[in-house]
C-alpha cells in the first residue's frame, strides 16, 4: 500500500458557445488572421455574453465534473477557485459558487495567481486531501478574460478567451495522483503583466477609467522571454528531482498562452508532438482555465489513460510559475 495521495477523480469544463475568430477581431482592431496565427497559434476563442460572471461559467464546469463522478454538490468539503476575474473584489467567487452549486457543507476561497492559478489551487487542494482533512475537494480554474480586455489594445485583446475547468480531488493509495510540485514567484515581474486599477493602490476613479487602467496590460516580449525560460525549467525540475527525464513523460500539459512558448518547452524536454497537448488554436489563453481545458482535449482525443505520467506547467502574471508531476488516475469521460 503506497502513500495516500490526492487523485483527480473527475474533470469538468465549460466554454461559452459564442466563437470569435481572428477575422471577427479584424473588425475591431488593426490586426489580421495571419499575424495572430503565426505569432500566437490562436485561430479562435470563446466569449461569454457581456455581463456573465466567472461564477456562472465555473458553475457549468463544476456541474459537469460532479455529474461525471456521479455525486452531488452536498458531498463537497472544499471549493478552491483560481481566477483573476472574480465576480467582485469580495466576497470570493468560491463563496458565490458554493451557493450556486448548493454545496452546503463546503467552505472555500479564491486563489490569485493568474495563469498559474489552477496549478497553485490544485496543489493546495491536494494538501487537504493528503493530510486527511478532506475527502472531496473541487478545484476550479475559471476566467472571464473579456471582462478585463481592452478592445482598443490589439497586442493583448487578441490573445485571450473565456473558459472554465474543474477537477475533483479525492484520496487514494494506488500510487496515482499528484506526485510532486514545484512553484515559484518572482514579484519583480509585476510591471510587465498587470491590471493597475481597481485595487487599494489605485482605487477606481473617473481618471483611472479614462486612462483605461482597469484593463489587463502587458509587455508581451518580456513576458514571452520569461515564460519560455521558466516553462521548461520548472518542468525539468519536477522531473529531475523524481529521477525522471522527458523520456518518462506520457503527456506534457502546459498553460496555453502562446504556441511558441509551448513549442520551446517541448523542444527543451525532447518530446514528440504526440506527447504534447496544444489547443490554444481553439480557445486562446483562458488564464486559469487552460490546463483543465487541455486535459479535456487530451481525453477527447483518447490521449490520456490511467497510469500515464503527466507534467503540468504554467507561467503567469506575478510572475508566478507552476509545475506538477501527476500520475493519471483515470476518470469517467
Ligand atoms: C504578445 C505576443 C504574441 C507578441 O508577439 P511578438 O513577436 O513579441 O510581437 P511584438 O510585441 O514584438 O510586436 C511586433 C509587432 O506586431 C505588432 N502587433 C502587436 N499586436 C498585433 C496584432 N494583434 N496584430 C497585428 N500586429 C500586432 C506590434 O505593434 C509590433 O509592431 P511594430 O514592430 O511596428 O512595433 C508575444 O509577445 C507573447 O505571446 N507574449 C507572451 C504573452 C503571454 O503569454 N501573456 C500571458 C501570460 S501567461
Amino acid at each position: 500500500m503506497s502513500k495516500v495521495r490526492a487523485r483527480i477523480t473527475a474533470l469538468g469544463r465549460y466554454v461559452p458557445p459564442r466563437v470569435v475568430t481572428n477575422a471577427d477581431l479584424e473588425k475591431l482592431v488593426d490586426t489580421n488572421d495571419e499575424w495572430i496565427r503565426t505569432r500566437t497559434g490562436i485561430r479562435q476563442r470563446h466569449y461569454v455574453e457581456p455581463g456573465t460572471p466567472t461564477s456562472e461559467i465555473a458553475l457549468h464546469a463544476c456541474r459537469d465534473a460532479l455529474h461525471k463522478r456521479g455525486i452531488g454538490a452536498d458531498e463537497l468539503d472544499l471549493i478552491i477557485v483560481a481566477t483573476v476575474t472574480p465576480d467582485m473584489l469580495f466576497p470570493a467567487t468560491a463563496c458565490l459558487l458554493q451557493d450556486k452549486l448548493g454545496a452546503k457543507k463546503a467552505w472555500g476561497f479564491d486563489v490569485s495567481a493568474a495563469c498559474s492559478g489552477f496549478l497553485y489551487a490544485l496543489t493546495m487542494g491536494a494538501q487537504f486531501v493528503e493530510t486527511g482533512a478532506h475527502r472531496k475537494v473541487l478545484v476550479v480554474g475559471a476566467d472571464v478574460m473579456t471582462s478585463i480586455l481592452d478592445f482598443q489594445d490589439r497586442a493583448t485583446c487578441v490573445l485571450f478567451g473565456d473558459g472554465a475547468g474543474a477537477v475533483l480531488l479525492e484520496p487514494g493509495d494506488d500510487g496515482t495522483g499528484i506526485l510532486d510540485f514545484s512553484h515559484e514567484v518572482d514579484g519583480s515581474g509585476e510591471p510587465y503583466l498587470h491590471m493597475v486599477a481597481g485595487g487599494s493602490r489605485r482605487p477606481t476613479t473617473r481618471e483611472t477609467v479614462d486612462q483605461r487602467l482597469h484593463f489587463v496590460r502587458q509587455e508581451g516580449g518580456h513576458v514571452f522571454k520569461f515564460a519560455v525560460r521558466k516553462m521548461a525549467e520548472i518542468s525539468l525540475r519536477v522531473l529531475e528531482r523524481n529521477g525522471l527525464s522527458g523520456a518518462d513523460v506520457d503527456l506534457f500539459v502546459a498553460h496555453q498562452a502562446n504556441i511558441r512558448i509551448i513549442d520551446a518547452a517541448q523542444q527543451r524536454l525532447g518530446l514528440p508532438d504526440d506527447k504534447v497537448i496544444k489547443n490554444i488554436d481553439r480557445y486562446g489563453n483562458t488564464t486559469a482555465g487552460t490546463i483543465p481545458l487541455a486535459l479535456g482535449t487530451a481525453l477527447d482525443e483518447g490521449r490520456l489513460k490511467a497510469g500515464d505520467t503527466l507534467v503540468l506547467a504554467s507561467v503567469g502574471a506575478g510572475f508566478t510559475v507552476g509545475g506538477a508531476l501527476v500520475k493519471w488516475s483515470g476518470v469517467n469521460w
